[in-house]
Formats: C-alpha cells, structure tokens, sequence
C-alpha cells in the first residue's frame, strides 16, 4: 500500500474569528489533501483550534465569559468558515479535548521522570496591570510596549525543559535532512538562529497568574505553557496514546503546513520535545509566507483586516480559493489585491474556462444533438493537443511533491488557453457552414476531452464549479478520479446539459 499522506495545519487561537489568513492555511493544505487523494493516496487532513493561555482567557475576560464559553463560541465561526471553504478535513482537534489532556500530561510526566524538565527560576520584565512578561529587547527604557506603564523586573519559580540539551543533535538532523524545513531559505533562517546557544524552554505558568491551560501532571500549582500545549496537537490527533493503529499509519509521515510567523516554534521547539519524548520527527515543515495589505500587516487597529466570507459572496468559494493559490509563491509574502482578484476572475475563469465550457456545449447541442460526439480521423492538431494533454497530466505529480501550486495553476491555466487557441485555428464553426461534420465532431470531441482532464486536475482547487462542469459535460466522475486520466475516457453519446455560467460576471472592487 502506498504511504499515508498526513498533512496538519497550525490550529487557531480563537480569541478571535477567522480572516484570510487562516483561510489562506486551510485552503492551501485542503488543496494538497485533495491532490493526494486524486493521486488515491490515503489521506488524513488535520486542522483545529489552540483554546488554552493568555491570548484567549484575555479576550474571555473582555467579554466577560468564560474561557471555556469563548472557545465554544469561537469554534463554531471555525467550523462554519471551514464548511463554506469546502475544507475537506478528516479530523478537527481542539486543544481542549480530553484526548488531547491526556496526552500533554502524560508527555509532560515522561519528561519530568526522565529528568528533561526542572524546576527553575524565571526572571523578566513583568508589567503588572497588563500580567505579562517582556523581553528584554521589548522594554525601552523599563516601559511597557502595550500600556506605556514601567515594567518591573520579576522572578518566578517556574518548570523548564531543556531544550538546550538538543541543540547539537537539532543542528545535525536538519543539516542531514534537506527536505524537512521548507522552502530552503527558511531552513538556513532556523540553522542562523541555532548559531546562538539554545535556551531552556520555560513551560508552565502559575496558577495564581494564569489559570487557563492543562495543569502540569506533577505539580498542580501550574499550568502548561501554551506553545507546549498547542504543538502536541499533531500527535493527538494522529492517534498518539487513544488509537495505537492510527498512530502507526500516520506518524511520521507527518507534512505541517504553517505560516512563516510560526517557524521557530515549529522548528525548534517541536523537534526537540519529539526528541526529547523518543518519537520520530515529522517528514516536512512547510512554511508559507504572508498576505500583507498594502504593505502592512493585517490588523484590527489599521482597520484592514480581510473576511473570508466576504470574498465569498462576491467570487465565490472557488473564485477565492484560486486566487490564494494562483497569487503566491509558496514561502514568499504576497500582496494581496481585490482588484487582482477579481481581474483575474474576469481573465481566467470567466472568459478562458467559463467561456470555452460554453461555447464547447453550445456547439455540441447545435452539431451533436447534444450528446458528446465521437472521434473521427486525427489531424496533426488533433495530436498536439492531445499529446500536450499528456504531458501536463505527467508533470503534475512533480509539482505536488514540491508544493508548487502556483506553478502548477500556471500551467494548467496554459493549458486552457491551448484549447481555446485549438478551437480557434481548428475553427468548427466554419466547417460547420460548409458540412465537414465529421471533422466538426472530432474538434468538439478533442476540445471537450482536454478540457474534461484539465477540469479533474483543477478539481482540488476548485471541487464545487469543475463538478457543475463535469454535470453539464455529462460526465460521471468515478470513485478514484486519477483513473479518469486517461485520454479517451469521455464517453461518446453522454448528454451536455447548457446551464448556468461557471464564474458568473462581477461588479468587481
Ligand atoms: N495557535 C498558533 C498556532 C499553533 S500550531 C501548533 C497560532 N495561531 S494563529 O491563529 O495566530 O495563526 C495561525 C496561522 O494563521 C499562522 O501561522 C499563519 O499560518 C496564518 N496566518 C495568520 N495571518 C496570516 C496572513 N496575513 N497571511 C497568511 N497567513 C497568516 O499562531
């Protein structure tokens, strides 16, 4: 059997709803699922919500609930925002889960008897009405960054894991492991940052401060630091301690996806609690780059922070799904643009494969009774399309393996630009006039099916409008859609049923 394709997002403080950005994350590793799944790789998909620590309890406490009543509010959004999204997740994991408990306790205790975490003393910049700690660097002349007000220097009894103690060997496994950080330079960013010499990581906060979180196993005066909490949410939901066989299947077979703004704690920390806790590490740590808005970040304060539903309701869920992976190289920060959104909408969807869909079954009804017509006689045309169809279908696979969606888009997208070139040398309606019909049929024939096979690989991009293509082709997709391949696998006689457009047009921005 073929190797499980495990593929993770980060999971989500739900302090606050869902924007672009994690429906960027998610619709990036729902793609890659989705391409595995064409290939018939089994597949298990992860995403979920970090609930514990400070970021969240603070905003229950704005609102005055609970942090419990926050989270259950907020997953909701989460899951709701997933479903509209089309994310085709297997597992969703909420670090509040019992599951998920048992399992941070007991890694916790493994480490404490095997000696990896001590009781120490934290020192740092603490401002009181805000209760958070700075770092040095942080605090300008003792003031704190948030409220102004003067920091004061505080030290705190606190567990630590030592994390230091895996600096070397981190060191070796990533310089003997070229693929494990991803993209390249994101990797030489974590061998620079282990230059320096590696501090223990501090995990627990007290309770008397912060009580949100899973209480340390060995000691009941704390809880969990959150980043520790939240990272073992990939072996959690791979099955670690509740499902044996599940865990065997899947782990390490391990992709995470994550933002760039996660990559230390994902590369550093991770890596060495596996370690530490004598469990393999992950096969791939993707990091993809951000959507800035207009160059700046996107936030609450500058008022420019982007809704996924909201792009929805004007270019539909996969009009925006497109976009996201159309518009960024994998790693790099991308801007992100409505206008270019829509115009490419407007170019691409609309006009190069919404159109060429219609004219394709316009043509069918009028010189095929409506039903897809058999092949006659190859030209030379004729075989360049479909042997450029061929070859497209075999490069596919290598652009999965570098998660280079864009370039894969790119070409595929070429691709419908060919067959709409095709149809305007090969001119059937022109033919038409003058009775060729067999020659007409063969041309709608071979458009049609270099359309079909570049529809199936659109599929993971955009599930929803290549399915309404396949219904008004009338073609049935079959279970494992890699078979469908195949050149020659629209069956003559089918009937096209004209129906709405694909990407109806837009008001645009
Ligand atoms: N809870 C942690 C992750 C724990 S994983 C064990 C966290 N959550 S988050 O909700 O703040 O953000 C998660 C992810 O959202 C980021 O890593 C990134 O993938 C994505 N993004 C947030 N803003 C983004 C952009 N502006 N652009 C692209 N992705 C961004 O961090």
């Amino acid at each position: 059997m073929e190797e499980v394709f495990y593929i993770t997002t980060p999971i989500y403080y739900v302090n606050d709803e869902p924007h672009i950005g994690h429906g960027y994350t998610n619709i990036l590793a729902d793609i890659l699922a989705r391409y595995a799944r064409l290939f018939g790789r089994p597949t298990y998909f992860l995403t979920g919500t970090d609930e514990h620590g400070q970021k969240v309890r603070r905003a229950a406490e704005e609102r005055g609930i609970p942090p419990q009543s926050l989270a259950d509010e907020m997953v909701v959004r989460f899951l709701d925002t997933w479903k509209t999204l089309d994310i085709s997740y297997d597992d969703f994991i909420r670090t509040t889960d019992e599951r998920h408990v048992k399992v941070v306790r007991h890694v916790l205790q493994d480490l404490w008897q095997k000696g990896d975490i001590y009781l120490g003393q934290y020192e740092g910049w603490y401002c009181v009405p805000d209760e958070r700690f700075w770092t040095e660097k942080d605090v300008a002349n003792g003031i704190c960054p948030e409220c102004n007000r003067p920091v004061e220097l505080l030290t705190e009894p606190n567990y630590f894991f030592r994390m230091s103690n895996y600096q070397s060997w981190l060191v070796k496994y990533i310089k003997a492991n070229p693929g494990f950080i991803r993209p390249a330079f994101r990797r030489n960013e974590v061998l620079g940052f282990l230059k320096k010499p590696l501090g223990d990581l501090c995990i627990s906060r007290p309770v008397s401060r912060m009580d949100w979180g899973i209480r340390l196993p060995f000691d009941d005066d704390y809880v969990t630091y959150v980043w520790f909490d939240a990272l073992l949410n990939y072996i959690t939901g791979a099955g670690y301690l509740n499902d044996p066989k599940q865990f065997d299947l899947l782990w390490p077979r391990a992709l995470h996806i994550i933002g760039k703004d996660i990559l230390t704690t994902h590369c550093v920390y991770w890596p060495t609690m596996l370690q530490a806790a004598g469990l393999p590490q992950p096969e791939r740590i993707l990091a993809h780059g951000w959507w800035i808005f207009s160059g700046s970040k996107m936030s609450k304060s500058i008022g420019n922070v982007v809704k996924p539903l909201d792009l929805v309701k004007e270019y539909g869920v996969d009009g925006l799904r497109y976009y996201l992976v159309r518009d960024m190289t994998l790693g790099r920060d991308a801007e992100f643009s409505e206008r270019q959104l829509a115009k490419r909408y407007e170019k691409e969807l609309a006009n190069d494969l919404g159109n060429l869909l219609h004219r394709l079954i316009n043509m069918i009804t009028r010189y095929s009774e409506s039903k897809i017509p058999g092949s006659g006689q190859l030209n030379e045309l004729d075989r360049q399309l479909i042997s450029s169809t061929e070859q497209l279908v075999s490069s596919v696979n290598g652009f999965f393996e570098e998660q280079a969606l864009n370039q894969l888009l790119s070409v595929i997208m070429a691709h419908i630009s060919r067959i709409n070139i095709y149809l305007e040398k090969t001119s059937p309606w022109k033919l038409a006039k003058t009775g060729q019909i067999d020659r007409v049929r063969t041309i709608l024939y071979t458009a049609t099916e270099a359309l079909r096979i570049a529809s199936i690989l659109l599929h993971p991009v955009m599930p929803g409008r290549t399915a309404t293509l396949w219904d008004q082709i009338g073609w049935e997709p079959p279970k494992i859609l890699g078979n469908a391949l195949q050149w020659g696998e629209l069956v003559r006689g089918s009937e096209v049923q004209a129906g709405e457009p694909l990407f109806p047009r837009i008001d645009g921005p």
